[in-house]
């Protein structure tokens, strides 16, 4: 694939309030995609702000990110008549940004996209470098795109009705980019409450430059911007194994995992992995960290990222990660003594 075919986000607003910016950014009729739950806080407001009642809204959770789901918003786009010259407004988390970004990609062979996130995952993550998809065939993100968003308009207002779990989910992936970048590490370090909304809003600009900064260096992922990876591959591999942890919850698990990897195997810098350990026990809390370590160690072949062995992304110092290579059999051997001892 050419590097061509990567479209990065025109932009990134931070209006007073997404609602009264979003009318500005439409071109031709707008399409809204949704899940329920944002649609019972906020479809009055969205149908107000698109002076349209056309969306679709699929059902909350992972469990929608599939091929299914993504033919029913196609399935309505021609049913409505839109056109490649009109705009599919995605509204929710990162499960109706992927695929709705996806369906934007595909109708026509790419419509106009705007999103606006509403969950602090999505705004300091999903939201930003374009990458979308649906889960396929038991593998998560199997068929996907790049295809970023023409405007992206980040409204922290919407936390205010996030349930904290979800913003446990949000830091796990501001943890994963304060493992890439110092700064941030020390903020969250001397942060004594780490769910304050006010905090958490401060955050996200910065947020946001981090993965900008990878996604910019290597726009298809295809080098650096798999430093983004961190704790993921054993993230995706604790989901696939079916937990009832969320994936925000999953990467910070992943984390804690793949620095016990990195320490065993890379002269990782044990008093920052210790200050790491304790920053990500703090954002799990009370989580009950229950799964099938022993299950979601032979799943993790299955991942896209791993041919024969499976690498992981593991902290290693300060702001520094390292790629860690492993069969298949030593990775799960060593995933279940460090499941035993975590
Ligand atoms: N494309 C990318 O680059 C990228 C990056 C990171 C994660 N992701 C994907 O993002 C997904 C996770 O995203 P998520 O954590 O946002 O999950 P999500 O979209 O499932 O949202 C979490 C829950 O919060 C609810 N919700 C959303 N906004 C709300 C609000 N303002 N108030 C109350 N409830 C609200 C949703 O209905 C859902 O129940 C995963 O599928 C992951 O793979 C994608």
């Amino acid at each position: 694939m050419s590097d061509l075919h990567f479209k990065s986000e025109k932009s990134v607003l931070f209006p007073v309030d997404a609602f009264k910016e979003l009318p500005a950014h439409i071109e031709g009729r707008p399409f809204f995609v949704t899940d329920e739950n944002v649609s019972s806080l906020y479809k009055d407001r969205i149908e107000d702000a698109l002076k349209t009642k056309d969306g679709y809204t699929m059902s909350a959770g992972e469990a929608s990110k599939t091929p299914e789901t993504l033919l029913r918003i196609l399935g309505q786009l021609k049913e409505n008549n839109l056109t490649r010259r009109d705009t599919l407004v995605a509204v929710g988390g990162g499960v109706v940004g992927d695929v709705a970004g996806l369906a934007a990609a595909l109708y026509m062979r790419g419509m106009h996209f705007l999103y606006v996130p509403t969950t602090l995952l999505s705004d300091v993550d999903a939201a930003i470098g374009g990458k979308n998809a649906v889960n396929f065939c038991g593998v998560k993100n199997l068929l996907g795109t790049f295809y970023a968003p023409d405007h992206v308009l980040i409204d922290p207002a919407f936390l205010h009705t996030l349930p904290r779990r979800e913003l446990r989910c949000g830091l796990g992936e501001i943890v994963k980019h304060a493992a890439l970048c110092e700064e941030l590490f020390d903020k969250l370090n001397v942060q004594r409450d780490l769910f304050d909304l006010e905090f958490l809003s401060s955050l996200i600009p910065q947020n946001i430059a981090i993965k900008r900064r990878f996604v910019e260096a290597d726009p298809l992922d295809r080098d650096v911007r798999r430093a983004l990876n961190l704790g993921h591959t054993t993230a995706h591999a604790i989901e696939l194994a079916g937990t009832h942890l969320s994936h925000g919850e999953c990467v910070l698990c992943g984390i804690r995992i793949e620095a016990e990897l990195a320490r065993w195997h890379c002269a990782a810098d044990e008093g920052y992995l210790d200050e790491l350990d304790a920053l990500v026990k703090r954002v799990l809390g009370e989580s009950n960290c229950d799964f099938d370590l022993s299950l979601a160690a032979r799943l993790a072949r299955f991942d896209k990222k791993n041919g024969e062995n499976i690498v992981c992304i593991c902290p290693k110092a300060r702001g520094e990660y390292v790629r860690l290579e492993l069969a298949p059999e030593e990775y799960e051997k060593e995933l279940l003594e460090i499941g035993g001892a975590l």
